[in-house]
């Protein structure tokens, strides 16, 4: 874990472990690098001359011995710097730290005057990717023992008040990101919809944020009878947990924040293959990082009126769970057969919108969850899928994407993929066929959006890390999201 950051100028001698020196292709060491070399060893050319070519994520190293010190030099390649993207950034300076982190590394100093000199990106943009990707390769699924990286010198001759938001709001947004990896992680046996929920209040309460946890009768009272359905297979009551922050403020547009909170997703009476099962414990993920998110957004002070709603249940198999073919009279008043007991999601979901709609009248919805396994098989591990009814907020969260390094991808979702999901013998049914899985789930969610403008994030592929992901990320879950929902907030916020 990283415990210190501190921006200094470039040109302070050796008193850490290790330096990198981040590099773009085609670029020279320049005169400050060499500088700062010669103080860890002047091991930099050399290593320039070992073939290295600055693709992004290459790295190099050498070390010395300087009295009974060991100083390590780490040359790392950023790639083509007029293409550079928050998400490369961080992705190349994830490689830096895992080569520190395999090596026992305890302190670093990053030299960033190279980076910033011709980037596409600003500085601020730069410094964030780095401290955040550091942060974030710091954390590993199975803590190995031994010394570990805990002191980074950020070196610059840029001024250290220009940078230093950047550098806060990289440390906050990586303990957030910690905190939902270790909640998506916990076994379905030490997380139930009440022990989260639990934990969830205490990280959300204070700060301005207030939060309440709504149990099973009350559940019932507000008809919210897709949450009810799906959870009364667990002998773990369901929970909805309702999260409030300035909405005093009148002025500010009022955006409600919702996240898929299944502790356990077996797929009920549908049960899932054993293959893999163990890994739907990550079904609360999109649950965990509205939660972060909005306790970030709020320590941020961004200005928008935010709520957070999160349906939490388990979905058992059992001699009360609820059955295919039942129909079930949602809160939006619609009614749906429920073809799988698997598509779940959907169910909770669109109980939390109509519920969403009813008590706050947003200006806008956005929802988030580990919905379908065909996000992940249209879009991979990297890209999480959007869509919704609101074509400008859709742009918006295109650009949050970029911002934060945790892109999306919009499909499209019409009448043409509603009319897939239209019942026989109800409104609605929750399944619409294998083609276009993706788009229909999240038409059903749409079904209680009615006019309020809604944007749905499919995060089954980008919330669970199988060794395809960014250097940054552990294996199993990944924390995305966070930064995303943060980064569109600040854009809703701008432009209001
Ligand atoms: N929680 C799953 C989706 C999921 C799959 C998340 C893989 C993470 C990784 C969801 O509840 C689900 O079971 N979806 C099914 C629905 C289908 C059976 C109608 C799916 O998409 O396969
Ligand atoms: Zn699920
Ligand atoms: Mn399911």
């Amino acid at each position: 874990m990283i415990r210190q950051v501190a921006l200094q100028s470039p040109t302070l001698a050796a008193r850490e472990d290790a330096l990198v020196l981040p590099l773009y292709k085609g670029k020279k060491l320049s005169s400050g690098s060499a500088r700062i070399d010669r103080a860890f060893g002047s091991v930099a050319t050399l290593l320039m001359s070992d073939g290295f070519t600055a693709d992004r994520g290459e790295t190099r190293m050498a070390s010395v011995k300087r009295g009974r010190r060991l100083l390590h030099t780490i040359l790392l390649g950023l790639g083509d710097a007029s293409q550079a993207t928050p998400e490369d950034m961080a992705d190349a300076a994830g490689a830096a730290a895992k080569v520190l982190l395999a090596h026992r590394v305890p302190s670093a100093a990053i030299y960033l005057d190279d980076a910033f000199a011709g980037s596409s990106l600003d500085a601020g943009e730069i410094t964030h990717a780095f401290v955040k990707a550091f942060g974030l390769a710091c954390h590993q699924l199975k803590p190995r023992p031994g010394a570990r990286l805990s002191r980074l010198s950020l070196r610059t001759s840029m001024s250290a008040r220009t940078l230093t938001p950047a550098v806060s709001r990289a440390r906050l947004l990586v303990d957030s990101i910690v905190q939902v990896r270790n909640w998506v992680n916990t076994p379905g046996n030490e997380m139930n919809p009440a022990s989260f929920t639990a934990a969830a209040k205490r990280t959300l309460t204070g700060g301005g944020v207030t939060c309440r946890v709504l149990t099973r009768a009350q559940i019932e009272a507000e008809g919210m009878n897709g949450v009810l359905a799906v959870g009364v297979g667990s002998r773990e009551e369901p929970r909805f947990l309702v999260a409030e922050h300035a909405l005093a403020k009148k002025s500010w547009p009022l955006v409600c924040l919702i996240g898929k909170g299944v502790t356990f997703d077996s797929g009920g009476l549908s049960i899932k293959p054993w293959e893999k099962m163990n890994e739907m414990k990550s079904d609360m993920a999109g649950a965990a990082s509205v939660i972060a998110a909005m306790t970030m957004a709020a320590e941020l002070e961004i200005p928008v009126r935010l709520v957070a709603l999160a349906p939490c249940v388990e979905n058992m198999p059992d001699g009360s769970a609820f059955r295919p073919g039942d129909v079930i009279k949602l809160a939006s008043g619609k009614t749906v057969e429920v073809l799988s007991t698997d598509a779940e999601g959907r169910l909770i979901l669109a109980d939390a919108v109509a519920y969403a709609r009813k008590h706050y009248q947003p200006s806008l919805i956005v929802d988030m969850a580990t919905l379908t396994g065909g996000v992940l098989i249209a879009l991979g591990t990297r890209v999480a899928g959007i869509m919704g009814n609101s074509q400008r907020d859709l742009d918006d969260m295109r650009v949050a994407g970029d911002r934060s390094g945790e892109p999306v991808w919009q499909l499209p979702l019409d009448e043409r993929f509603v009319s897939m999901i239209k019942g026989d013998v109800s409104d609605y049914k929750n399944y619409g066929g294998r083609n276009a899985s993706v788009i229909t789930a999240a038409a059903l969610i749409g079904t209680s959006a009615g006019t309020t403008p809604w944007v749905h994030i499919d995060i089954a592929g980008t919330s669970w890390n199988d060794g395809s992901g960014a250097s940054y990320q552990s294996r199993g879950a990944t924390g995305y999201g966070v930064d995303l929902l943060l980064r569109f907030l600040e854009i809703v916020a701008a432009r209001a």
